[in-house]
């Protein structure tokens, strides 16, 4: 099953996506963890091409693709993907249904979160994740290291005030647009509301997973 995710940033996408890989068993790609795995290697190929993320700009299309583009044939991924912030551009979503297209393929389902935008800079700034599994945690848990890797938990460079409105921009502009464009292609379209701060992550994937049993695509 081929699973995108989309919503603003701080909206959930590694959360859920982490949860729902867990419980399909299908792997979940973020491209903003492969990006930063490659900014922690100055000497790789697209280290500088990937610094515009430091100021909460996009990465190019091209780049993306480049890092992107040939997944879907990996074997690791036969069985699906939970796409976590891939793709977010109109380019992207083309490539990634050519891409899907030509091994017989389509996009299953987009899982839309959306959550106002206070909630958002709050979750966005007590943000932690583990620097090893990155699997995400806030600061309201009160947990400092990893429970399963023992390891301190670290904040994102890009998890400051200025930078997290350059994002949200980013995300109006250049991100939304996805959400006419799935709807006209009458892929599976799911819509979640998260409008109240005290919804828990663990209530929201619930709901993901009622959405997905009500379309037949889980049991
Ligand atoms: P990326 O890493 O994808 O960042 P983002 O889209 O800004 O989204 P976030 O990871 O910040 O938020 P999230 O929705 O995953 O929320 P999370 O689950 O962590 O991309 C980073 C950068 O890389 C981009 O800015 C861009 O430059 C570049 N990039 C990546 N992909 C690209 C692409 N395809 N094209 C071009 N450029 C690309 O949750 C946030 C916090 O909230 C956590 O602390 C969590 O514990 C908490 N939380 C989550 N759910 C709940 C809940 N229900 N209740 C309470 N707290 C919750
Ligand atoms: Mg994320």
């Amino acid at each position: 099953m081929y699973i995108v995710l989309l919503g603003p940033p701080g909206s959930g996408k590694g959360t859920q996506g982490q949860m729902l890989s867990t419980k399909l068993n299908i792997p979940h790609l973020s491209t903003g963890d492969l990006f930063r795995e490659i900014l922690d290697n100055p000497k790789h190929e697209l280290y500088e091409s990937l610094q515009v993320i430091k100021e909460g700009k996009l990465v190019s299309d091209d780049v993306v693709n480049k890092v992107v583009g040939g997944s879907l044939r990996d074997p690791r991924f036969e069985d699906g993907i939970i796409f976590d912030g891939y793709p977010r551009t109109i380019a992207q979503a083309q490539a990634l249904d050519q891409e899907l297209e030509s091994i017989g393929k389509a996009v299953d389902v987009v899982i839309d979160i959306h959550v106002t935008k206070e909630v958002l800079l709050g979750r966005l700034l007590g943000r932690r994740s583990c620097p090893n599994c990155k699997r995400i945690f806030h600061v309201s848990q009160g947990i400092s290291e990893c429970p399963d890797c023992q390891i301190t938990l670290i904040q994102r460079p890009d998890d400051n005030e200025e930078t997290i409105l350059e994002r949200f921009d980013e995300y109006q502009t250049k991100t939304a647009p996805l959400q006419e464009y799935y709807r006209q292609s009458r892929t599976n379209y799911i819509v979640i509301k998260v409008f109240e701060s005290s919804r828990t992550a663990d209530s929201v994937q619930q709901e993901v997973w009622d959405r997905l049993y009500g379309l037949g695509l889980v049991k």
